[in-house]
């Protein structure tokens, strides 16, 4: 349909090929028979440039066709706890900082196993990757990701929600009848923060996002003026950076957006969501990357999950749930990125003082209640 020479030399071997007698046709073939007589093929095809139907007799014919991912690649991908992008080749950790590497660490990827690719390529990528694994094989000892997980094994009441979340297999369940908590492999955790997040029972703390770090940060956006403040939750490798994006671009958005960095959109908790609200906040946004971009195989579909959740939740309190946005930006999306800002500021502009107050108030009351019942348990217990 196209032709195109992309990549060194490819425009060179085009030219010289036309030169030595190979005849491009750009077309959309048709039909192709074996000539009986000649025992040759005969392809019909129609000529896009003149608008003909064509008749050519060849020895040979090769059809390029598409490229798609193994189709036991889900095999590994289970095994390696690899994520995919949407058309199911495997992704890398980051396009550009990290081409090679595979989210979970020690995996390295080079081929068409993450993309179609020719052979130079495939071979580049793949000493790339040889050298990434040199670096980790020689090192003798291997680093961890400083921010992980950490289970207070006192809390924990043996649901088992946090094994079921880790997108990296990094936490064996507790044994409820047994009273043994879970346990969380370290070298194993990736640093996302949906179990954290998912734990009702704040039995699991994220290192450096824990849950009073976060709540700060929501306190100091919201204690001047929080009506006029857009929160914004935004997770570290695609919509932070969309921002980011956005402003070097110099895309004009609205300065009242504040953003709560998140390595993931799988951290946002919904009593970090609820907290905004009883702090004054006209509207939250949730924003994480695409669903096949998260960095953390799958934790974002938890994002979706809880933001469903909290919506069916803030309509009980009689908090609008159009108050609470979720939206998907990646790290190239500086124009969405800055669009979303202006919409919600729109948004903002329709909630009311009197609305807010009636939140806090309501919010406020459910707090109360709620740390009743805890002090209610806690002196059962002690009983
Ligand atoms: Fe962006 Fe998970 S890393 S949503």
């Amino acid at each position: 349909m196209d032709m195109r020479a992309f990549g060194k030399g490819f425009e060179d071997l085009y030219m010289r090929s036309k030169e030595e007698g190979v005849k491009y046709v750009r077309g959309i073939p048709g039909e192709v028979v074996e000539n009986p007589e000649l025992k040759n093929l005969i392809l019909t095809v129609e000529n896009t440039t003149t608008g003909k139907l064509e008749e050519h007799e060849l020895d040979m014919l090769v059809l390029a066709q598409g490229v798609i991912p193994r189709r036991d690649g889900d095999q590994i991908k289970k095994l390696l706890t690899l994520s995919t992008t949407s058309d199911g080749f495997i992704m890398e950790s980051h396009p550009k900082l990290k081409p090679v590497d595979a989210p979970t660490k020690g995996v390295y990827i080079a081929g068409c196993v993450e993309s179609p690719k020719d052979v130079k390529d495939s071979v580049t990528q793949a000493g790339a990757a040889a050298a990434r694994a040199s670096i980790l094989l020689n090192a003798g000892q291997t680093k961890i990701e400083a921010i992980t997980s950490h289970v207070v094994a006192e809390k924990c009441n043996f649901c088992g929600i946090c094994a079921q979340v880790c997108p990296y297999n990094a936490i064996i369940a507790p044994d409820r009848k047994a009273k043994k908590p879970p346990v969380l492999i370290q070298a194993a955790c990736a640093g996302c923060g949906a179990c954290a997040a998912e734990c009702a029972q704040d039995a699991i703390i994220m290192r450096h996002f824990r849950d009073e770090q976060i709540t700060a940060q929501i306190d100091a956006i919201l204690e001047v003026e929080p009506h006029k403040h857009l929160l914004t939750f935004a997770c570290n490798w695609c919509s932070y950076a969309g921002g980011d994006n956005a402003g070097t671009a110099r895309l004009q958005y609205p300065t009242t957006c504040r953003l709560i960095r998140t390595m993931c959109s799988g951290r946002v908790d919904d009593k970090f969501v609820i907290h905004a609200f009883r702090m004054g906040a006209p509207m939250v946004l949730v924003s994480g990357c695409h669903f096949s971009d998260c960095h953390y195989i799958d934790a974002v579909h938890w994002t979706q999950k809880r933001m469903d959740r909290l919506w069916t939740k803030l309509e009980k309190l009689e908090v609008r749930p159009d108050r609470l946005r979720l939206e998907w930006i990646s790290a190239a999306e500086g124009q969405k990125f800055a669009k979303v800002m202006r919409e919600l500021e729109k948004a903002l502009a329709t909630v009311t003082t009197d609305e807010i107050e009636h939140t806090m108030k309501v919010l406020a009351e459910e707090e109360t209640k709620r740390e009743e019942k805890i002090a209610k348990r806690t002196v059962g217990v002690g009983a």
